[in-house]
């Protein structure tokens, strides 16, 4: 059996209700860590609490919103409250905004991206720098392939997930001394709520015929599940990734290789 390194750990996930946030909470308890999971006012936490406990780890639901400096200092005090240490934190809260060519984003549209997609790194980074470097833990951003190529359509997303990857390469130089590991994973579409509402932004009349007609494009020919991000973020975190530091690992079904 691979040993993970995550048994005993302290984990803290952000937009943990659902979706990729949530596989990863599951993949994280399943390998041995508590987590602390972080999540916006009103988001349903129940799946991700009872995913946690299924493998008998320990949980916290923590609400508030990643954009907003105060809400980090709260999360880090209620994990570091709750379970004493943090040794893996994982920037997954994200979202798309509009749907459109570059010359229609209005300035609001893409300040609001940003606000979630890169400050919301980079306050989740500044906040439990110092935390994780007392466990020589390991930061995991959740990028996207827009991260690393152009594409259409999602300006802001596009830029707010290559700024990501620049944190990611930065606080990975910046934190090497101190033991502290920083990756990210770009995955190509996955089957959560964010595809599919992309999908009827693009096809209205037919968003499960946009879906299929995307994955004619992947070299795997599908969409890719939560849990393989998952899979990918629970190895980025542990020790099985101990030379491993500044990556950007496309979890792509084979995009960026073409
Ligand atoms: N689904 C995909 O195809 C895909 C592909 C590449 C990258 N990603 C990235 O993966 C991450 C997760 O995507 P997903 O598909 O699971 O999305 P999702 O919409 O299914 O879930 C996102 C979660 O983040 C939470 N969230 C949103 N804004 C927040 C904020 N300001 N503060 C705290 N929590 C917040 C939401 O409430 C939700 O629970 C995002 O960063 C996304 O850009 C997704």
């Amino acid at each position: 059996m691979t040993h993970s390194g995550l048994e005993g750990r302290v984990a803290l996930v952000t937009g943990a209700a659902k979706g990729i946030g949530l596989a990863a909470s599951d993949a994280l308890a399943r390998a041995g860590a508590d987590v602390a999971l972080f999540d916006l006012p009103g988001a349903d936490m129940t799946a991700a609490v009872a995913a946690v406990a299924a493998h008998g780890r320990r949980s916290i639901a923590i609400s508030g919103d990643v954009s907003v400096e105060s809400d980090w200092a709260r999360a880090l005090g209620a994990a570091l409250e709750a379970f004493g240490r943090l040794d893996v934190l994982v920037n997954n809260a994200g979202i798309t905004g509009p749907v459109g060519p570059l010359v229609d984003c209005s300035v609001e549209a893409f300040d609001q991206v940003h606000a979630v997609n890169t400050r919301g790194v980079f306050l989740g980074i500044r906040t439990c720098a110092e935390a994780l470097a007392a466990t020589r833990g390991a930061i995991v951003n959740v990028s996207s392939i827009s991260g690393i190529g152009g594409g259409r359509n999602t300006v802001a997303y596009t830029a707010s997930k290559h700024a990501v990857i620049g944190m990611t390469k930065l606080a990975a130089m910046e934190f090497s001394d101190r033991g502290v590991r920083v990756n990210a994973v770009c995955p190509a579409p996955i089957v959560t709520d964010m595809t599919a509402a992309l999908a009827n932004q693009y096809r209205p009349e037919d968003p499960e015929g946009f879906s299929r007609d995307f994955a004619k494009g992947i070299p795997l020919g599908r969409y890719g599940q939560p849990a393989e991000v998952a899979d990918a973020i629970v190895f980025l975190a542990g020790d099985t990734a101990s030379f491993i530091t500044g990556a950007a690992l496309p979890v792509d079904g084979g995009i960026r290789a073409r």
